[in-house]
């Protein structure tokens, strides 16, 4: 209750701070359908169900995040992806204390196009995490990581390595914001007591 509680709370100030993803999106809004429909293919009746009772404003969010992201893997799963995108933020730090701008704006632009793994992205969620009250705050939370990542690659374009370390902490800010809410412990086992 008290992760639910800081989530929402970093996720209003992750809100409240960010401006809208920017760049022009990299698929169509039918191409983006297609991709999530083929997704949707691998699922099984109960989590397409769940998914199904979604509201249109909520599919609609989806659409648009993954208009924003042109690679769909065939095989990875939710945490390879999210991996991949924790050693794109290590880059990114790196490549700015090391003052290497263009190091920083390609791992900070692989971030915000990271890959959407087998099965769509919340696919990867609890069943009672995939309601429209908990998904109300993606389209905030993706902004704050994605979009300062796009403003980040951006600043260092301009070798404004100072406003692009700025924007560092927005960014984790918004991955914290998620975890929060959706990510349980990773590797738990049934075994042991928690
Ligand atoms: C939209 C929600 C969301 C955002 C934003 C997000 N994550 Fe995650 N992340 C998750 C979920 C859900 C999992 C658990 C996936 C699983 O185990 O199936 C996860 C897992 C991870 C993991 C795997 C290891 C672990 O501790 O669980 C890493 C690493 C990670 N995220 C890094 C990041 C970083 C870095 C950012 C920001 C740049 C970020 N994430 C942003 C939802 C998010």
């Amino acid at each position: 209750m008290k992760n639910v509680i800081l989530g929402l709370t970093l996720l209003v100030t992750a809100t409240l701070v960010s401006a809208n993803v920017d760049g022009k999106p990299k698929l169509t809004t039918q191409e983006a359908k297609v991709k999530m429909k083929a997704s949707m293919s691998l699922l099984d009746k109960e989590l397409k169900q769940t998914i199904g009772k979604l509201s249109k404003q909520t599919k609609g969010t989806l659409v648009q995040i993954y208009r924003h992201h042109d690679r769909h893997s065939q095989k990875v799963t939710l945490r390879q992806v999210m991996q991949e995108v924790g050693q794109e933020m290590e880059t990114m730090i790196s490549a700015v204390f090391m003052d290497n701008a263009e190091m920083a704006a390609d791992a900070a632009r692989r971030l915000a196009n990271h890959r959407i793994p087998r099965g769509g992205l919340i696919s990867y969620l609890e069943l009672d995490q995939i309601n429209d009250e908990l998904l109300s705050g993606l389209d905030g939370m993706n902004t704050e990581v994605e979009g300062n990542a796009i403003k980040f690659a951006q600043a260092a374009d301009k070798g404004d390595m100072a406003a692009a370390a700025a924007l560092l902490t927005p960014i984790v800010n918004g991955c914290v914001a998620c975890h929060n809410i959706f990510r349980g412990q990773p590797g738990k086992n049934s075994h042991i007591r928690y």
